[in-house]
């Protein structure tokens, strides 16, 4: 079953393009703004006629007429608006003939895509020298919300977890760790604390040269790939990963080991890059660094910018690895590569792509798209910290969302057994985490307030968990356990609820193209505010047999959408609230 949208838009497409005897026409179909408009207006008539120096609304006249000639079932019927508008009517019995099929098989309610690729995405990547912080919320939260739908769309995904494992900062680690274990290997209980362990060994590098000195050996011989400075680094990574696949666990993010893509793995490619890069006639020398320039890359001054990618003492950098990466994907047949990243390495990743493009690692087979989002803010509108001015660990982060969640379902429901209230505090808490930073726009700052995200009012994880929870208690007393079938929508109600229903494919289709999860949460907040509608308004258990089935089966299907929209989030609803 295509999506409404992508069906209205190919016929009344080729009726365009029949009409104005072209090969293809873009109809441009987009849900209509008032119910007096139809269910969705055809845009793409006046650009159309304006390229054809034809006028629109005679065009508009002509596609109709071209279009009556054998509607198809979907449309009721079709009107010209404005200067060349098109409203779209749709037929009742077909929105109720797909809705009961999707409920009949709920998979239809999101289409395959046509098209399926095999996309890489690169997301989480925290740097494992720290423990994870809340700079890494954004991007495990939304990059996940991304490979799921893509997923469910029938895209070939490789998550890939680019972790940072392999910089000078592990040389400093390292020589910390020998130094404060000594002969005791209590390992996992001297890095309990990552962050305090990195300020510890910080401090001794800032402190003492000889320390330093020691410390810059270590990383040279760590990458020349000395057996004991291996040993130790493993060690290490492991604890520190360990960390990142609790907070993974307790965000429900689908990340485990398979999906690494660590720095460190690039290491034997990197010479290759360079030697690559200069047989293409790309490297240029700046005070001894290896370096790409390119014209459309330039500084406040005018003058051109590099891209450094190996230093005056041999070491390569952030870019190599990222250069050495795209090779990698190209490689592995990967035709879409995502970078969920931070909006501050915006250049670092125009620059990349750019070189990439031009020294031929990446093209029209492999396409390259920075997915980049803002920074988390405090209430203040400064970037978010503890009150004593220190980086959020994400950990404890988790572990406030939980408790704070834990005294609000106690004011709710006191009643509730313990075990019962942790279960709904842990959903709730996360969920509101989450939801909260899926549903803003990625590309903008993003305000973390706790009382805003845990309003059981407004677009907000209660809210719609709180909805769900409601329709499947009116399932739960519903006498008739199978309704599998919409007979007739008799309100505008139930029709609405109907038709917004369908819409979650074009919806889906939507974050498959631009990667803004907050499409899908501000359709599913739409989705239950509809669903309030009908409840208000249409008697479900006191209506007469035939429309109590029909009305049943309209929660069942509404259920059965806000599920699947929960379940791409990575937001495990619950029955009972
Ligand atoms: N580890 C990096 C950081 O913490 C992010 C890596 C993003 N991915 C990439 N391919 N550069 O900032």
């Amino acid at each position: 079953m295509q999506s409404l949208k992508s069906y209205l838009n190919s016929v009344i497409g080729e009726a365009m393009a029949e009409t104005t005897l072209s090969k293809s026409s873009n109809a441009n179909v987009i849900t209509s703004s008032k119910p007096d408009f139809g269910d969705y207006q055809a845009n793409g008539i006046m650009s159309e006629a304006k390229r054809r120096g034809l006028n629109p609304r005679d065009l508009a006249d002509q596609v109709i007429i071209s279009l009556n000639r054998s509607l198809p079932s979907l449309i009721d019927r079709l009107e010209i608006a404005g200067p060349g508008f098109i409203n779209i009517f749709l037929s009742e019995t077909e929105i109720k003939n797909r809705a009961t099929r999707a409920l009949q098989s709920p998979t239809l309610l999101i289409p395959k895509s046509e098209d399926p690729v095999k996309v890489a995405v690169d997301y989480s990547s925290p740097n494992l020298a720290k423990e994870m912080h809340v700079g890494h919320l954004r991007g495990t939260i939304i990059g996940d919300a991304i490979v799921r739908v893509l997923d469910r769309r029938g895209h070939t995904v490789l998550r890939q977890n680019h972790v940072g494992d392999w910089g000078t900062q592990f040389g400093m680690l390292i020589t910390y760790m020998e130094e404060a274990l000594g002969t005791d290997n209590d390992l996992p209980n001297a890095l309990s604390d990552l962050e305090s362990f990195y300020r510890k060994a910080k401090q001794r590098f800032d402190d003492d040269p000889a320390f330093a000195d020691k410390a810059r050996l270590t990383v040279v011989k760590l990458q020349s790939g000395d057996a004991d400075y291996l040993r130790a680094w493993e060690l290490f990574i492991e604890e520190s990963l360990r960390h990142c696949e609790a907070v993974y666990e307790a965000l429900n993010v689908t990340l485990t080991r398979d999906d690494l893509d660590a720095e460190s793995g690039y290491n034997d490619d990197l010479g290759d890059v360079i030697k690559d890069l200069h047989n293409a006639g790309f490297l240029a020398e700046s005070e001894g660094a290896k370096c790409v320039f390119l014209p459309e890359f330039t500084g406040k001054d005018g003058e051109t910018l590099p891209l450094i990618v190996q230093k005056s003492d041999g070491g390569y950098l952030y870019s190599t690895t990222d250069l050495a990466a795209i090779r990698l994907r190209r490689k592995l047949n990967v035709q879409r590569a995502l970078y969920v990243v931070d909006a501050r390495q915006s250049l670092h990743f125009q620059q990349v792509f750019a070189v990439a493009l031009a020294a031929g690692f990446a093209g029209q087979d492999l396409m390259l798209e920075h997915i980049s989002y803002g920074t988390m803010m405090g209430k203040d509108g400064r970037p978010f910290k503890t009150r004593s001015g220190d980086t959020v660990k994400l950990a404890e982060l988790l572990n406030e969302a939980k408790q704070r969640a834990y005294k609000l379902v106690t004011e709710k429901n006191p009643t509730l057994e313990y075990v019962e209230r942790q279960k709904i505090a842990e959903r709730i808490g996360i969920g509101a985490v989450k939801y909260a930073d899926l549903s803003k726009n990625r590309t903008s700052d993003y305000v973390f307030d706790w009382e805003t995200m845990l309003s059981f009012e407004g677009n907000t994880a209660p809210y719609l968990l709180y909805a769900y929870a409601r329709i499947r208690s009116i399932l739960r007393k519903a006498p008739e356990k199978k309704v599998d079938e919409i007979q007739n929508l008799s309100t505008p109600e139930e029709r609405a609820l109907c038709l917004k229903v369908l819409q979650l494919a074009e919806v889906i289709e939507a974050v498959d193209r631009d990667c803004m999860p907050n499409q899908l949460c501000n359709y599913l907040f739409e989705l239950s505010g509809l669903f309030m509608k009908f409840y208000e308004n249409c008697p479900i258990l006191k209506a007469e047999k035939r429309q109590m089935n029909t009305r049943l089966a309209l929660c069942s299907l509404t259920a059965e959408t806000l599920q699947q929209g929960f379940e791409l989030l990575g937001i495990t609803p619950l029955e009972q609230m």
